[in-house]
């Protein structure tokens, strides 16, 4: 005998209603990547560098969506593990797997766009090869990321871990809904609609777990949720804001070769918003959840890049990031 945790006996326990409703809504939600006007995406309709610049942040965000892949994943095994009530087991598997077809648009448009991009890909110009040393800075960068994270479910507890995730949501639902707005190209604005509709659904079940957990934390546990929102806000800075040096250790013209990609990209039809708005945009979408997220307790962080007012919380350079994915 031993007591490792174990996925079995298992139970149909149902708990918190809003997460199975919420994991019942993916059935009739469901759509395939795969039936989208791919067509559009010939990379004869654009010049190397569009083609370039749009598998650039296709690439960046494919960062996030593999993060989300992984952390989901994992998330869904440790809640069999420990015996979490049976639709947040559920409601995690079926986020991962929305996590995969988030995925698989960006493999999908890489690789019309810009074939080999960015794991095998050779480069040939200057902007080329930026371009492909940012994305490999990031993915590099994301391994300690993942690393925190793995570690992290020996530290904390599964509930503080699982109660951070919504923060990422409130992005992701925000980005999305921004790029489909924008996108002068129906495959990207039907790809981004049938996204910001997942980041929807995995924001109103993630928050349910939240709201779920929240109501038997300590003050101290409920400072750790703020916390993670800073961290959280730190993470996803490369994709909604722009990278936080305390966390991303980035080539000296990161940002330069960035801003000169997403532009093209911008200017080809991939609705990619400008810098400032979205600082604005996400400086909204958060205060939008402040008086749900202040009712049960939990504080904002105060986030100076975006002009967000709250708690104060302080991250060192090299300081481990434990954060939820998108
Ligand atoms: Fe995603
Ligand atoms: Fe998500």
């Amino acid at each position: 005998m031993s007591d490792t945790p174990n996925i079995f006996p298992g139970n149909w326990d149902v708990i918190t209603p809003i997460i199975l409703k919420t994991y019942e809504h993916w059935f009739s939600q469901n759509w395939s990547p795969v039936e989208l006007p791919w067509d559009e995406l010939d990379s004869k309709n654009f010049d190397s560098k569009e083609g370039l610049a749009q598998a650039y942040w296709m690439s960046k965000l494919a960062l996030f969506e593999k993060s989300g892949i992984g952390a989901f994943g994992l998330a869904a095994l440790q809640a069999g593990r420990y015996n979490m009530e049976d639709p947040a087991k559920k409601f995690l598997a079926a986020v991962t797997y929305d996590e995969c077809r988030h995925d698989e648009i960006c493999r999908r448009a890489c690789s019309r766009l810009c074939p080999a991009f960015p794991y095998r890909f050779k480069p040939k110009t200057r902007l080329e090869e930026k371009a492909l040393s940012n994305i490999n800075a990031l993915y590099e960068n994301g391994k300690r990321y993942w690393k925190a994270f793995e570690q992290a479910w020996e530290k904390y507890p599964l509930e503080l871990i699982f109660s951070s995730f919504f923060f990422a949501e409130i992005g992701a639902q925000l980005i999305f809904r921004e790029v489909a707005d924008r996108s002068k190209l129906r495959v990207y604005s039907n790809a981004f609609t049938n996204i910001t509709k997942d980041e929807s659904r995995h924001l109103t079940g993630t928050l349910g777990m939240l709201e779920r957990l929240a109501t038997t934390m300590n003050d101290q546990q409920k400072l750790t949720i703020t916390r993670q929102m800073k961290h959280g806000f730190i993470y996803l800075s490369p994709l909604l804001f722009r990278p936080v040096g305390t966390f991303w250790r980035l080539p000296k013209d990161f940002l330069q070769y960035d801003e000169e990609l997403e532009h093209i990209a911008a200017d080809s039809g991939l609705g990619i918003p400008s810098l400032q708005d979205r600082a604005k945009d996400w400086l909204q979408a958060i205060e939008r959840y402040r008086s749900k997220l202040e009712n049960m307790g939990i504080a904002l962080p105060q986030i100076e890049d975006i002009g967000l007012q709250g708690v104060q919380v302080d991250v060192k350079k090299g300081d481990d990031i434990i954060a939820a994915p998108l």
